[in-house]
Order: structure tokens, then sequence, then C-alpha cells
């Protein structure tokens, strides 16, 4: 293919990944954030914020989130995938703004619904966005730099956390940073066109014919746009709803989407994503400075292994690398939770075992459910209800998210073995959390069983043909 083209689409999907940067930045800057807003924000006479209210200052975002997965799909049908990403940009920084200049807490946690909201609808449009822009032949590749847009995002929050983890009241200046991506989101989108697909959709030819002229040689755009057409004609004939994911030959399709996010999600992921340094601190590292930079560590192994699923995931296929992240995943947690149980007679060995097992946890989560669960969900759906199914999953995907992150503080209270409180440097006492992560590993042992019975290998399969193994009725594992 034309180099110029390939060159092309590559910034286009650039730009666009910007949203999977802000999604990353979002979700990892209240990590850091949250070691000086629970002891700043505390209860007259407290040490720090009463651990349910540090849970939803945490989790508050994914209620957005959820929102705006579930409104996004009809809201980019009708405005166009671009202007909806335009107004998440916008949203982006009103969010980032509100949370930034906070008075209090109440304001955080509105700030932070709002820059769910702006997360939710970039989860979705942009991945839509981005395999709509692209030729079939390097599509994978372009998705999937959302998804290190993703961890890359969730790095720089680090790297920014750990920047002002000193300065006083440094919160707000890692809030306000979000406002750099959310900026060239916005003015970088204003400048390209809407996807063929969606213009065609709207009898807009001519913006179509242009905006096909970037990403296809001329001999291939009349081909392109009478497919594009012959499935909009088609799709308006037979209006699909939502019932038809739960007639029996779509019902595998819903059940893999959902079960990959139940798994991606219930394996703890987002404990680390969010606690990271609260973990660090609970296994003895002092003050606010080392663990945000032992939690730095685990964004670049989630940058680096991410990049290395990219390279493996269509030369050795979605099913082995699935498998050898969760069994990863699995023994790795299981080690965190003997290391935390036996913190005592660890000492102050403790803080290293636990950075080791959560670095290798976060690397096979990477190559496995970290892109594959997204990738997934973009490949297993008939093109006609794709736009509805991905966001049933993303929604799904967010809920559980949420679940965790809502339940992990309290988790580790209730599963704590009596007698094995750890007491950090700064006198507070803290529940262990070996039981929340023994759970999570048996959530992955559940997960390597659903794997192997159930998840359809779609490497080197067109869509075409995913869709008619469904069709006719065969089990996903026959799918090969
Ligand atoms: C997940 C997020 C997670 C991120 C970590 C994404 O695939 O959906 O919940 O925070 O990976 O890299």
């Amino acid at each position: 293919m034309d180099k110029k083209i390939n060159k092309h689409v590559y910034f286009v999907a650039t730009i666009a990944a910007f949203g999977g940067l802000l999604f990353g930045y979002d979700t990892g800057v209240i990590s850091g954030a949250l070691l000086l807003i629970k002891t700043q924000f505390a209860e007259p006479g407290a040490l720090q914020m009463a651990p349910e209210l540090q849970e939803w200052v945490v989790s508050v975002v994914l209620i957005g989130a959820m929102a705006g997965a579930l409104i996004s799909g009809r809201l980019a049908d009708r405005f166009g995938r671009k202007k909806i990403i335009i107004a998440t940009a916008i949203i982006f920084l009103l969010g980032s703004s509100i949370s930034g200049f906070a008075p209090d807490v109440t304001w955080i946690i509105t700030g932070r619904v709002i820059i769910g909201l702006a997360i939710g609808v970039a989860s979705f449009t942009v991945p839509l966005y981005i395999s709509e822009i692209s030729p079939k032949k390097i599509r994978g590749a372009l998705v999937s730099l959302n998804q290190l847009a993703i961890t890359i995002g969730i790095f720089v929050s680090y790297l920014v956390d750990l920047g002002f983890a000193e300065t006083p009241e440094g919160w707000r200046w890692m809030f306000i940073v979000g406002v750099l991506p959310a900026l060239v989101l916005g003015i970088g989108m204003f400048f390209l066109p809407d996807t063929p697909r969606w213009l065609l959709s709207k009898g807009k030819d001519d913006a179509a014919r242009l905006a096909l002229e970037k990403t296809l040689e001329p001999d291939n755009i009349q081909n392109e746009i009478d497919s594009i057409k012959q499935i909009i004609t088609s799709e308006a004939k037979n209006k699909i709803s939502i019932i038809e994911l739960l007639q029996p030959w779509l019902r595998p399709a819903l059940i893999i989407g959902i079960g990959l996010m139940f798994f991606q999600q219930f394996t703890g992921i987002n404990t680390v994503i969010y606690y990271a340094p609260t973990i660090f601190q609970i296994a003895g590292f002092e003050g606010d400075f080392a663990p945000i930079l032992a939690t730095t560590l685990v964004g670049i192994v989630n940058i680096l292994f991410t990049i290395v699923a990219i390279w493996l995931i269509d030369r050795w296929g979605r099913r082995p690398l699935t498998f050898l992240g969760l069994g990863g995943m699995v023994v790795a947690l299981t080690i965190m939770g003997i290391a935390f149980n036996q913190a005592e007679v660890l000492g102050s060995s403790l803080k290293w075992i636990s950075v080791g097992s959560v670095v290798i946890y976060i690397a096979f989560f990477a190559i496995s459910l970290g892109p594959i669960a997204w990738l997934i969900i973009s490949e297993i759906y008939p093109l006609r209800i794709r736009g509805i199914a991905m966001s049933i999953a993303t929604f799904s995907n967010w809920l559980f998210n949420f679940i965790v992150a809502k339940t992990f503080l309290t988790l580790t209270k209730v599963l704590t073995i009596p007698g094995t409180e750890i007491t950090t440097t700064d006198g507070l006492q803290n529940s262990n959390p070996a039981g929340a992560f023994w759970l999570f590993a048996a959530v992955g042992v559940g997960g390597l069983i659903f794997t192997y019975f159930y998840m359809p290998e779609t490497k080197g399969h067109t869509l075409e043909e995913i869709e008619e193994h469904w069709a006719k009725g065969k089990h996903p594992r026959k799918l090969k």
C-alpha cells in the first residue's frame, strides 16, 4: 500500500488515540492524587478520609463512564463520530478544570463524574472512529493503538503524580495537566474528516469521497463506496434491535464479550492501576514519593508488554496469549497474597516482593486481557449490530470496573484474617489485602476455564467468516 496513505492513516489514528490517552491519564491520575487528597480532606481529628469516601473519589469516575458508554452509540450515529469526539474533548476540559480548582471533596467528586462521562464516550467512539477510517489490512494494529495510548496515558499520569507528590495541594496540578491532551484531541479532530461510513449514511457522498481519497488508492474508492452503501441499504431494510443479540445464534457472542470484560475487571487490574501507591505503602514504602515511584515502574511495564502483545496478537493468536496471560496473573496474585499474609515474617523484604509480583502481574495482563478484551469485542459482532453490541460490552466493562474499585478497600477489610493487619510507617493501621488478592486469583482460574471452553480464536478470520460461524449455530471453540 502507498506509504503516503499509510502515514496519513497512522497520523489520523494517533490524533484520535489521544482519546485513549485521556482515558488512561484520567483513570491513572487518581492513584497519586488520592494520597494527597485523603490527608488534606481528613475529618477533623482523623489522619485520613474514611475509606468509604476514598472509594467514592476513586470510583465515581466510573459511574460517569457507564453513562457515557451507554449513550455514545446513539449520539455517535446521530451527530457523527467526529463531533462526538470533539464534544468529549470539551467535556474533558470542563471536568479537569472543575476537579483541579475544587474547593472541597464534593467538587472533586463532581469534576470526576464529568471526566468519567467523557471517558465512557471516548472508550467507545475512539476505537469506532479508528476502525471506520482504517483500511482493512492494518485495522488490527491501528485499533490496538488505542490500548497502547491508554497505557501511555496511565504512565504519564504516574509521572505527573510523581512530579507533584511533594507540592502543597499538588493534586490540583495532577488534574489540571489533563487539559493538555484534551486540547490536542479537540483541536486535532476539528481538522480531520468524519468517517466515510458515517458521511455516506447521511448522504454526504462528496465529503465521503474526499475522506476516502486520503485513505485508499484511487482505484479502490468507488468499490469501497459501493460496498458501504450496500451495507447501509441492507441495514435499513432489516432494522436490528438489542433483542437480536439475545437470539440463540448471537448469544455466544454476547456472552463472550461480557465474559471477557468480566474477567478483565474481576481479576483486579484496576486495584493495581488505582491503588498501587496505597498497596506499596502498606507493603512498607515510606512517604508519598517512593510508592508513586514504584508505581511508575508498573506503568512502564504496562506499556512495554502492550507493545509485545500488539506484535504477538496476530502471530500466536488470541487464545494462547489469553491462557498465558491469565496463568501468569493467577501465579502473581497468589504470590502477592502469600507475601502480604506473611508480612510479619518477611519484614522489609515485603516491599520488594510486592513490587516484583505487581510487575509480573501487570506484564501478564498487558499481553492478554488488556488489549484482547477490547480487540475481541471489535471482531465478534456482525457489522450491522456492532455499534449496539460494543456499547453493551463497553458498559459492562465500566460496571465491573466500578464494582471492583468501589469494593476493594472494603473487601480487604472483610477478608483480612484477624491479627494480620499492617501498620504503616505513618502510624495508620491497614487491613491486609492478602484475601482480596487470593479472591482475584480464584476468579483468574475461572477465566482460564472460560477461555478454554468458550473463547473463539479469531486470528486469521475475516469478520464475515466469524459472522457465518455464529449463523451456522456452531460452538465458539470450533472457530480455530
Ligand atoms: C482496561 C482498563 C485498565 C487498562 C490498564 C484496559 O484495557 O479496560 O480498565 O485500566 O487496560 O492498562
